[in-house]
């Protein structure tokens, strides 16, 4: 009895040992993801966790939530330094509170790669689509649309995002030097959540008067649908314009149906993520930056785009 639970013992040892050792094998890749709050970011987390079950037998993808809280996603990136990822893949809430973890990071040997927002400090590997090319001819479609003149309500993303920045910045300096007649009459930070863009604009149109607003710049389609929520409930949706970014599903329909004008695609960056986060981390060398490509959607070619984004 006593050989055979001995026999019994030293097995489960080995068994545990090559479980180990199996996991021990795995690539492990962390992903801190800034916040979940937006159908865009759970694409983005979907897209690239499910690539990685599929094509990556190899990689442990370790995937967490900073919950739109800045000081949150510190912790997630130091807890992913901690469990030995070889790759830190970040998508950071704000730019400068993430800047040092990731210098951190940088500075221990460990690859980044930040996804679609940046940080103040050199990195790895930036992949994402061009802000400053999306809020520069989102500020050259209103001028057009306005035909020079008209008042304009802002929805802003979460303040301190670079994307939040760079489709701000270029959007006014495009509406300052081509159409100075049409005025940003008012904004707010939405941080990229329609619930209180719905209310913003509920806000706005206490406000403002019929023929006192023309145009909402929405800094993505969450917010510009919920402006079109509120512009609806309150009958006013024939007077006024709405431009949103991303390229939701629901955001083509409502150009379609002409509830919005406007919309820009901006790539939720899956696969592409995990799949150069694994070249990386495999040793591969890459150039420092992808700009993956952004197009203007609106009424003359919203059928080529109808059921094509997400
Ligand atoms: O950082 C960019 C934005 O973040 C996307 O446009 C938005 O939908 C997301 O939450």
């Amino acid at each position: 009895m006593k050989g055979k639970l001995e026999l019994l013992a030293a097995s489960t040892v080995v068994l545990a040992l090559a479980g180990i050792a199996g996991a021990e094998d795995k690539i492990k890749i962390g992903f801190s993801q800034g916040t979940m709050e937006s159908s865009w970011r759970v694409n983005m987390v979907e897209g690239n966790k499910n690539y990685a079950a599929a094509n990556l037998p190899d990689v442990e993808l370790i995937v967490t939530n900073g919950e739109n809280q800045a000081s949150k996603q510190v912790s997630d990136v130091e807890s992913l330094i901690a469990q030995g990822v070889k790759t830190l893949i970040i998508s950071p809430v704000t730019a400068e509170a993430l800047t040092p973890v990731v210098k951190q990071a940088m500075d221990a040997g460990i690859p980044v790669v930040t996804l679609d927002r940046k940080v103040n400090t050199d990195v790895t590997l930036h992949i994402g689509a061009d802000n400053v090319l999306i809020g520069k001819t989102a500020g050259e479609f209103v001028c057009k649309t306005l035909d020079g003149k008209g008042n304009v309500i802002e929805i802003q993303g979460t303040a301190g995002a670079s994307a939040t920045v760079d489709r701000h910045d270029a959007f006014h300096e495009v509406l300052a030097e081509q159409c100075p007649d049409v005025k940003v009459v008012a904004d707010q930070v939405a941080n990229y959540v329609r619930e209180p863009a719905i209310k913003f604009m509920e806000d706005m149109l206490q406000r403002y008067k019929p023929g006192e607003i023309q145009l909402v710049y929405a800094h993505n389609d969450d917010m510009a649908l919920g402006a079109v929520t509120a512009l609806e409930a309150a009958g006013r949706l024939g007077e006024v314009k709405v431009v949103g970014i991303d390229g939701e599903n629901a955001a083509y329909d409502a150009i379609k149906a002409g509830k919005m004008v406007a919309t820009f695609t901006y790539h939720f960056v899956a696969p592409e993520g995990v799949q150069y986060g694994y070249k990386i981390a495999r040793g591969e060398k890459l150039d420092k930056e992808i700009i993956l490509p952004t197009h203007q959607v609106d009424a003359t070619n919203v059928d080529e785009w109808i059921g094509k984004g997400f």
